[in-house]
């Protein structure tokens, strides 16, 4: 087995079945997850409407992990203090859906949780590397945001390890977070190239196996782990 760097799991909701999501959440929890990576689309920013904040509180009753909340939302500024009386403890922002970037994070902070702001594909790291410092995480969308099962976008693997070599110079401990066709084949990729923390939804809520098979696949194929069945 592999001494590699620490990594942390994020299974997304937005592929488990939301008939039952409470059950999924605590199955994510019992299987190891670190985080709950929760997609919150507005119909604006992108064209579908997934949850708001009342599914946010619900999840709350059933993990005691962190909710790494991801919006994407056009000006989230007016719905952030939903989200964190809904229980979130990470909320990411997309910088290209507000041009006050730094006044979100500003106001995330105030309201004591942690801010992480994300990178669509198209858009460069000198857009985020002036507020890097006042991070506590970063997100490459390794797919274009709005749906799950997309497949990875290979390209990603150079804006990852580019912005690995910027955290490392910078000495900032913000986590870099992937999202978007992470799985079995690309979650060691990704890792190589710097990424900390794998946002991973059609790979782990999926009818071919169960949660915590599925993330003890992924957990077997970055070698952090021994195949258990
Ligand atoms: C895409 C979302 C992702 C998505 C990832 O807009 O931000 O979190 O659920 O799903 P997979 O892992 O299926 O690409
Ligand atoms: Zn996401």
């Amino acid at each position: 087995m592999k001494d590699g760097p620490k990594v942390k799991l994020a299974p997304s909701i937005l592929s488990a079945d939301f008939s039952c999501l409470g059950e999924q959440v605590a199955e994510a929890t019992k299987a190891g997850a670190d985080y709950i990576h929760i997609d919150v689309m507005d119909g604006h920013f992108v064209p579908k409407i997934t949850i708001g904040a009342p599914v946010v509180a619900a999840i709350r009753r059933w993990t005691h992990l962190p909710l790494d909340v991801h919006l994407m939302v056009e000006s989230p500024q007016p719905q952030i203090k939903q989200f964190v009386d809904a229980g979130a403890d990470i909320i990411t922002v997309h910088i290209e859906a507000d041009p006050d970037v730094s006044g979100l994070v500003r106001e995330i902070k105030r309201r004591g949780v942690r801010v992480g702001v994300a990178l669509n594909p198209v858009t460069p790291i000198r857009a985020v590397s002036k507020i890097l410092a006042e991070l506590d995480l970063v997100l490459v969308m390794t797919v274009n945001p709005g749906s799950a099962g997309q497949p990875f976008i290979e390209g990603m693997l150079d804006k990852i390890a580019c912005l690995r070599a910027e955290l490392d110079k910078q000495k900032l401990a913000a986590e870099l977070e992937v999202d978007g066709g992470i799985n079995t084949r690309t979650a060691s990729r990704v890792v190589e190239a710097g990424a900390r923390v794998l946002v991973t939804g059609a790979a782990v809520f999926n009818s071919r196996q169960t949660v915590g098979q599925a993330l003890e696949e992924i957990q077997v194929s970055l070698g952090v782990k021994k195949r258990l069945f």
